[in-house]
This record gives C-alpha cells, sequence and structure tokens, in this order.
C-alpha cells in the first residue's frame, strides 16, 4: 500500500481564501482551482495535516479512485466527487505545491434536503416532448443553470442558461423560474438515445475556485407512445378530483352546521375561508408536477 502524503502547514503567509461548496447527498461536485502553477488538493484530517485524496503524478490525464477523479493541466487542477455523502463533508485546501504562497480552504457542505436531492424517473414517449424540472435550493436563484448527461463515469453538459430567459439548442430549451426556484428543460421529439441519467446542476465562481454542483440525479426512461399505461396520470386525476369533492362535502357540510348552530358571520366566514384555501391547495396537485409538489408539502 502506498503511503499517503501529508502535507503540514505550520506557516501560513498572508491570510487564506475560503469558499463554500454546498452539494448534495448523491450527487456531484466538480471543483475547479485556478492558480497559475502546479497545485495540490487535500482534505484537512487535523487543523494541521492536510491529505491529499489522489495524487497528481501525471498531468493532462484523470486520475481515478474510487469516488474521485482528479484532473491536472498547467495552472489548473479539477476533482470530481462522485454520489456524495455526509462523510465526504469538511475542509480542503487548493493551493499550489511550489511556492505555497497561493492557497484557497474549501467547506464542501453536503446537504440532503429532499427538495433538491436524491433520484427521480421522469418517463418520455418516443416523437414527444418531455418537460424535466429541477427544484433548486434558494441559494442558487442568480447562478447559472446547467443541465448535465452522464456519460460513464463522466458527464457532459447539455444546455445551459444564464438568467431568466428561455434558450433553445435544437430539441432542448431550457427556462428558468426564480419566482418559484425551478428550472425546466424540455427535450422535443424525443428519442431513444435521450435516455439515460441526467443532473440538475448549478455553477458558481468564486475567489478562483468554480464548481458545478449536480444536485438532483434524473433518470429518463425512454418509452414507446403504444406502452403509455392509462392509470398513471389519470389516476392522479381522480384521486385530486376525490379529494377535492370530499373536501367540498366536508367543508359544506361545516358551514351548515355552523350555520344552523349560530348565524353569527364571523365565526362562520373565517371557517369558510379556512376551508377553500385547503382547496386551492389540494387543486395543485393537479396541476403542477409531483415532485414540485412534493417540494412545496415538505417545507
Ligand atoms: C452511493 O453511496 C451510497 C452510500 O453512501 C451507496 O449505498 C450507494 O450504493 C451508492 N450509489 C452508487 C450509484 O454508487
Ligand atoms: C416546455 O414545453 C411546455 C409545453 O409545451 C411549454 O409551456 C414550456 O414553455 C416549454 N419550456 C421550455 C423551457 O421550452
Amino acid at each position: 500500500m502506498k503511503i499517503l502524503l501529508l502535507i503540514t502547514f505550520y506557516l501560513i503567509s498572508g491570510p487564506v481564501g475560503c469558499v463554500d461548496v454546498p452539494g448534495y447527498k448523491g450527487g456531484r461536485v466538480k471543483i475547479y482551482c485556478i492558480p497559475q502553477t502546479a497545485v495540490y488538493f487535500c482534505k484537512f484530517k487535523t487543523q494541521t495535516k492536510c491529505e491529499y485524496l489522489i495524487e497528481a503524478q501525471e498531468q493532462n490525464k484523470w486520475i481515478n479512485k474510487d469516488r474521485f477523479s482528479l484532473y491536472h493541466s498547467t495552472g489548473s487542477l479539477t476533482l470530481i466527487f462522485r454520489n456524495l455523502s455526509l462523510q465526504d463533508a469538511g475542509m480542503y485546501r487548493c493551493g499550489e505545491t511550489r511556492a505555497m504562497t497561493w492557497s484557497r480552504d474549501i467547506n464542501l457542505k453536503v446537504n440532503s434536503d429532499p427538495c433538491c436531492s436524491g433520484t427521480r424517473t421522469v418517463t418520455g414517449y418516443l416523437g414527444q416532448t418531455v418537460t424535466i424540472r429541477c427544484s433548486y435550493p434558494v441559494e442558487f436563484e442568480k447562478n447559472s443553470k446547467h443541465f448535465y448527461k452522464r456519460t460513464g463515469d463522466y458527464e457532459h453538459e447539455v444546455i445551459y442558461t444564464n438568467g431568466r430567459e428561455q434558450y433553445q439548442d435544437g430539441r432542448f430549451s431550457i427556462s428558468d423560474d426564480r419566482r418559484n426556484k425551478v428550472f425546466s428543460v424540455n427535450i422535443s421529439d424525443v428519442r431513444e438515445d435521450d435516455g439515460g441519467v441526467y443532473f440538475c446542476t448549478v455553477w458558481k465562481t468564486e475567489e478562483s475556485i468554480g464548481y458545478y454542483s449536480f444536485f438532483t440525479k434524473v433518470h429518463l426512461h425512454v418509452t414507446d407512445d403504444t406502452d403509455r399505461p392509462q392509470t398513471g396520470f389519470s389516476f392522479i386525476i381522480t384521486v385530486c378530483a376525490s379529494v377535492t369533492l370530499l373536501l367540498l362535502i366536508g367543508g359544506s357540510v361545516l358551514v351548515y352546521k355552523l350555520k344552523k348552530r349560530k348565524t353569527r358571520d364571523s365565526a362562520s366566514i373565517s371557517q369558510r375561508t379556512e376551508g377553500s384555501h385547503t382547496v386551492s391547495n389540494n387543486l395543485l396537485c393537479c396541476s403542477e408536477k409531483q415532485h414540485v409538489y412534493k417540494c412545496k408539502g415538505h417545507t
């Protein structure tokens, strides 16, 4: 077994920049570190001991170890953490190997917010349009939103948007609804090879550190239109309709009873407003995609 190289920092000259990198459980992060010359990347085990995750022996070549990949070229270092777990959280440092004067500390946080981490499955029908929605954490509102597809261990960008405008590239289009913190990607004329794993992603740069945080994993399952199950959507509608009907009946009974008991305005009005609020909340699950509803329900 190879002995892990340790770097000990006794002298720290000048202030060290520190950047928070939010990752999501099960997701991945790709961190770019951009100094001028050769660099290292290590994880702090104690306050003074920083251990290399992978040794950057060779330049211009991906080096893989477990869930990590490292790419080192002159003047930049890229590190990918895959399938993030809570144990990956902690302080890391990226710095110049020779001069030891330039370094950045990276505080990798691993969130497990049910809204924006984990895996979802979306079904697309051949020749039709499929919409994939990515609910994102509030802190990413102003960042660019990217949609990536996994290719083996790596991933490639499909489309991205910088702002509010809808952007189209061939069969793909993207738009960011900042008010509802959700960005959507449409794939029109769905083909067999569109199937696979995609990532809802954000990009941010700060203090010579850039990172992509791949937060939600989306499995796109492509199928023939003739396989389309009759139940799926109509089942949801039926359930919503039943729930709405029950609430309406329940509401009417309540209002009726209240009126019957006491015809005092104030009490009956406040009860009625409460009843209608519940009903409109439930109607949301008919008009909105399921995951958006779930996401809102969680908060
Ligand atoms: C991701 O990591 C978890 C443990 O943290 C493991 O159970 C799971 O199988 C891993 N998933 C993949 C796709 O490697
Ligand atoms: C996706 O398609 C839907 C329905 O066709 C449309 O309302 C929406 O604006 C499209 N979004 C994008 C990003 O193209």
